[in-house]
Order: structure tokens, then C-alpha cells, then sequence
């Protein structure tokens, strides 16, 4: 059989099985409402675009102009002459937003994940992984040359497990999601940190859907969950609630900074973000620093979202205890519905969604946006929506 054969016989049952992903090409930018071609007007509830920045003028004006001073690419790595000022302005806005001492830019939060543990364990060293950690970071893991250890989702107690089973090591570093997407529930950072510091542990949190999110001024899961300041490490994108472009970084101590600039190899090996990212990027910092009302606003969405799903009879899952959010994310515990009433939701949606100017409901319901095994779907509110008072 020929390799292309192989594939296409994959792809066949696929196709059979329902779980060929299917894109749906859109005529309009990123927003609450879009425009999908074939099919018109829908609300957008499948995006990571929470705080609705994803064509905010602000945003595009900023990167129009960066196009104009600074151009288009810089055709180099960062280390061979791929650094603006610019890139330093946006590693040092990042650094005092997460109350760190550096930053690190990378392609995205995928090459951050990638180049991060393969760069700093050794055989010597030991890694200790939540189970549900995001692909970028269980691939990470797989290219680092340590000791290789997993708990049960979000388990203290298994964690501690995991920690006494790797207590001969030299160095440990505990990973995990602040937010785990599927589920939309937080990892117990107050309980980890309380772990990483009584067994000497790096405590390393993935916080991609939590920045710009949660916490009081978007600061993320450490923030909601009263650890802020306390979290050794953090790796995360630009390309969710901060613009939704692209781009990632890891944010930290100087000194491993200093470390991965001089050998993380997607660093040193794939090209620098272009300028109109990196003053996009400048520009969502600046709205979200400037005041908590993005915040604020995507909280009042994600509850009235809640509230009328709820009384429309859509079973939604709650956060968590361990989460110990009152609150919950943008999207999971606010937003996480069965995929059968999905027709239940798009009636009632279509009703209620008049002032949304909106016709139909988009299709968020195939992996890995939904679970096909556990009938649950993921969706998430956007700051930008308008709800009524
Ligand atoms: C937890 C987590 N980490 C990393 C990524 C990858 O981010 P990026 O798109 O910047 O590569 C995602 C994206 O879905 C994510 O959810």
C-alpha cells in the first residue's frame, strides 16, 4: 500500500466516524458576530477572542502604523538581526504585567512550550505534568531528555504522590494549564504553589486562557485564584484575548530567560514576530492596563450567556470547588453544554438574539472545540458582544 493510499483510507473513516474537521471559511474579521461564507450571519462562540480585540481599532491602528515604521518582516531570527526595540518594549510591558523579571518572545505559545523543557532538564532533572495539559506541552515534554512523571487532573493529592516518587532528582519542574480548555476548570494553584515550595519545585503554569481573563484586572488564574507574585514561571500567547494574532512567550526570572534566549531552539531557529504583531500586541496591553472594563465587561457577557442558557433549560457545567472561583472562566464553567441540546440552544439563541443581529448559530460542536464521547461542547463569551442592561 502507498503511503498516499494509507492516508486516504484514513481520512475515508474519518469522514464515516464524524470526526473530519471541517473549516468554516469567514468573510468578515474575528468578532462576536461574523459573517461564514455559504452560510451567513452567526454568533461567534468559538473563538478565544474573549476580550473582543481581535479587530479593535485600536489594535489595527497600531499595527497598520507598525507596518509603516518598522515594515513587513525582519527576515532573520531574533539573534542574528531580528530584534527591534520594539521586541524589547513588548518583553518588558509583558514582564510588568505578570510582575516578572523577563520575557521571552516566541512564534507562538506552541514553540514557548516546545522550546522551554528540552531546554532546561536533563536526565538528571524530572518533569511532573497534569494529565490534561495542552498538546503543545505534553509535545514539549516529549522532546526533553528528563525523568517523566503525570498526575490525575488537577489532583493535589496525586501530585504529592508524583513529587515524593521523583524526590532523588536534581531539579523538578511541576507544569500545568492555569485554565484547562476543554473543561474550562482551573488548576488549584494556591494548593501547588503551597507543593512546589515544601519539595524545592519550579512551578511553570501554562496561563493562555487565563490571560487578559481572570482575575480582577485580567492578570490571570493566579490572579483569580489570590497567587499572583507566587508563580516561579509562566508560558503563554498573544494570540487569544490579547489580539488573537500570534505569538507566544515564556515570562520569569532573568536568569532562565538569559538561559533560553542563549539555547531554546525555536527561539534561536524560527523567525522573529513581525512588527504589526508585536505593536498589536503593545496596543492590547495598553487597553487592558488602561482600566478593568474589558475585563469587566467579558464577566457580565459570560454571566448573562450563563443565565440564559440556564433558564432555556441547557445544562451547564459549574466550576469547580478546587477552582475556588466564584466567577468561573470564559468559557467551561460558564459555558460548557451538552452537544445533544445543541438544537435547544440554537432555538433559543435565535430568539433571544435579535439585538446580536444574528440568523443562525455557528457550529463550535466538532473536536477538539467538543468531546464527542462525553456529548460536551465548549463555548465562550466575548467582552465585545453587545448584551442588554
Ligand atoms: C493551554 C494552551 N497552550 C498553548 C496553546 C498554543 O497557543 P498558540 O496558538 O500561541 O501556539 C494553546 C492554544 O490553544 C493553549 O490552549
Amino acid at each position: 500500500m502507498t503511503l498516499l493510499t494509507t492516508l486516504s483510507t484514513e481520512l475515508d473513516q474519518m469522514a464515516q466516524a464524524g470526526t473530519l474537521k471541517r473549516e468554516l471559511p469567514l468573510r468578515t474579521p474575528q468578532g462576536a458576530v461574523v459573517e461564514v461564507e455559504g452560510k451567513g450571519e452567526v454568533i461567534m462562540l468559538a473563538s478565544n477572542n474573549y476580550l473582543g480585540l481581535a479587530n479593535h481599532p485600536a489594535i489595527v491602528a497600531a499595527a497598520e502604523k507598525a507596518e509603516g515604521d518598522y515594515g513587513y518582516g525582519l527576515a532573520s531570527v531574533r539573534f542574528i538581526c531580528g530584534t527591534q526595540t520594539i521586541h524589547r518594549i513588548l518583553e518588558k510591558r509583558i514582564s510588568e504585567f505578570f510582575g516578572m523579571e523577563e520575557t521571552i518572545l516566541y512564534g507562538s505559545c506552541w514553540n514557548a512550550n516546545e522550546g522551554l523543557f528540552q531546554t532546561i532538564l536533563t536526565d538528571e532533572d524530572a518533569i511532573i505534568s497534569d494529565e490534561l495539559n495542552h498538546a503543545s506541552i505534553i509535545d514539549g515534554i516529549r522532546l526533553a531528555k528528563c525523568r517523566k512523571e503525570r498526575y490525575k487532573n488537577r489532583d493535589v493529592a496525586d501530585l504529592r504522590r508524583a513529587l515524593d516518587a521523583t524526590r532523588d532528582a536534581r531539579n523538578r519542574l511541576i507544569m500545568t494549564d492555569g485554565v484547562f480548555s476543554m473543561e474550562g476548570s482551573l488548576a488549584p494553584l494556591p494548593e501547588m504553589v503551597q507543593l512546589a515550595r515544601e519539595h524545592g519545585a519550579f512551578l511553570v503554569v501554562d496561563d493562555s486562557h487565563g490571560t487578559g481573563v481572570l482575575g480582577k484586572t485580567g492578570r490571570g488564574t493566579a490572579e483569580e485564584l489570590g497567587v499572583f507574585g507566587k508563580i516561579d514561571a509562566y508560558t503563554s500567547t498573544l494570540g487569544k484575548a490579547l489580539g488573537g494574532s500570534h505569538g507566544g512567550f515564556t515570562t520569569g526570572p532573568k536568569v532562565l530567560i538569559d538561559y533560553l534566549r542563549q539555547k531554546s531552539r525555536p527561539y534561536l531557529f524560527s523567525n522573529t514576530l513581525p512588527p504589526a504583531v508585536v505593536m498589536g500586541s503593545i496596543a492590547a496591553l495598553d487597553l487592558l492596563e488602561k482600566d478593568t472594563s474589558f475585563v469587566d465587561r467579558l464577566r457580565r457577557n459570560t454571566m448573562h450567556f450563563r443565565r440564559g442558557l440556564t433558564e432555556r433549560g441547557v445544562r451547564i457545567r459549574e466550576g469547580t470547588p478546587s477552582s475556588r472561583s466564584s466567577r468561573g472562566s470564559a468559557l467551561g464553567p460558564n459555558a460548557l453544554v451538552t452537544a445533544r441540546l445543541t438544537r435547544a440552544i440554537a432555538r433559543s439563541m435565535a430568539g433571544a438574539s435579535a439585538r446580536m443581529a444574528t440568523t443562525k448559530m455557528p457550529a463550535p460542536v466538532a473536536p477538539p472545540a467538543a468531546d464527542s464521547r462525553s456529548g460536551m461542547a465548549r463555548m465562550s463569551a466575548v467582552a465585545s458582544a453587545i448584551v442588554p442592561r
